[in-house]
């Protein structure tokens, strides 16, 4: 079983330790309720590593006060068991009062890879993943972290704060894990009820179809945007947010495809919120 650890001092001794044996230490930060997109990451860090650190903590500040911080799934003793099956060495559990001391008043602001999109639906979001990942990254001194493709501007995010505060760590983006019939897996998939999980699909269908008409050759944003939408809306209780297209890399909104294009879509199924996002070629 992975070693357990809660505090902060312990855990960046353990990575030290590590490292001074010559060890490469990776470092797969999440919030728990895990599947097997984060034990994709646990995976790769193991091949890439010789030792993986995995945090769990349900970071309150990325929630806005009207979102899920409360009721965001915390089932501790199967995170344990996953991390236990997927070779994990050592798991961070933190106490919020650890990752936020008494008086803490330092955030991280990234500035404009944060505004639109992800940042425009929830204005706070990553001012929260952007403070708790520099936090974390200086609690687990590792040489690497891992991150998952699923979640495709919060890697941009990251990778701005490690170029632009010096961090020393080296960012690794990993592919999204679907279900087999192609849904993204989420924690909050778990939020959905069966006739939502199956209004869900329009999600990736949508994403499909668009790769399907690049594939054909259009190249135009806007039709392959109405595409998506089209899709969207006809599956019953969706509410679309945003089909995105920009530069593979960047956040910023393409008209026409001319390289390599993400295609984001955000959309709401009843309470739950769900996002996914596909590369064009
Ligand atoms: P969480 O949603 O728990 O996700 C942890 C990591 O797993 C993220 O890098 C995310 O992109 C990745 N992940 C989630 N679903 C995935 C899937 N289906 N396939 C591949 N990877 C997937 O993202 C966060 O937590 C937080 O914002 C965090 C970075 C931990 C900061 O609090």
């Amino acid at each position: 079983a992975p070693l357990q650890i809660e505090e902060v001092a312990a855990v960046r001794q353990w990575v030290r330790d590590a490292q001074s044996a010559g060890a490469r230490v990776g470092f797969v930060p999440t919030m728990g309720a895990l599947h097997a997109g984060h034990t994709s990451l646990v995976d790769r860090a193991r091949r890439e590593c010789d030792r993986v650190v995995v945090s769990l903590f349900v970071n309150p500040t990325q929630f806005s006060p009207n979102e899920d911080y409360e009721r965001y799934p915390r089932p501790l003793e199967d995170d344990l068991r996953r991390l236990e099956a997927a070779g994990a060495d050592a798991v961070l559990l933190p106490a919020v009062e650890a990752i936020y001391p008494p008086g803490d008043a330092t955030t991280v602001d990234v500035g404009s890879v944060a505004m639109p999109w992800e940042g425009a639906s929830r204005p706070t979001h990553f001012r929260g993943v952007a403070t708790v990942v520099t936090k974390l990254f200086g609690a687990v001194p590792a040489d690497r972290a891992y991150f998952g493709r699923k979640d495709y501007q919060q890697t941009v995010v990251v990778r701005r704060l490690v170029t632009d505060l010096l961090l020393p760590i080296e960012i690794v983006v990993c592919p999204t894990v679907r279900e087999p019939d192609g849904l993204a897996m989420s924690s909050r998939n778990a939020y959905l009820s069966p006739r939502e999980r199956q209004q869900a699909l329009a999600v990736p269908e949508s994403l499909e179809i668009v790769e399907r008409l690049v594939t054909q050759g259009e190249r135009r944003v806007e039709p392959l945007r109405a595409a998506a939408l089209e899709r969207l809306d006809s599956a019953e209780g969706m509410e679309p947010d945003y089909v995105a297209f920009m530069a593979d890399g960047t956040v910023e909104e393409v008209e026409h495809l001319t390289g390599p294009t993400v295609v984001a879509v955000a959309a709401r199924v009843g309470r739950t919120r769900l996002i996914d996002n596909r590369l064009l070629a």
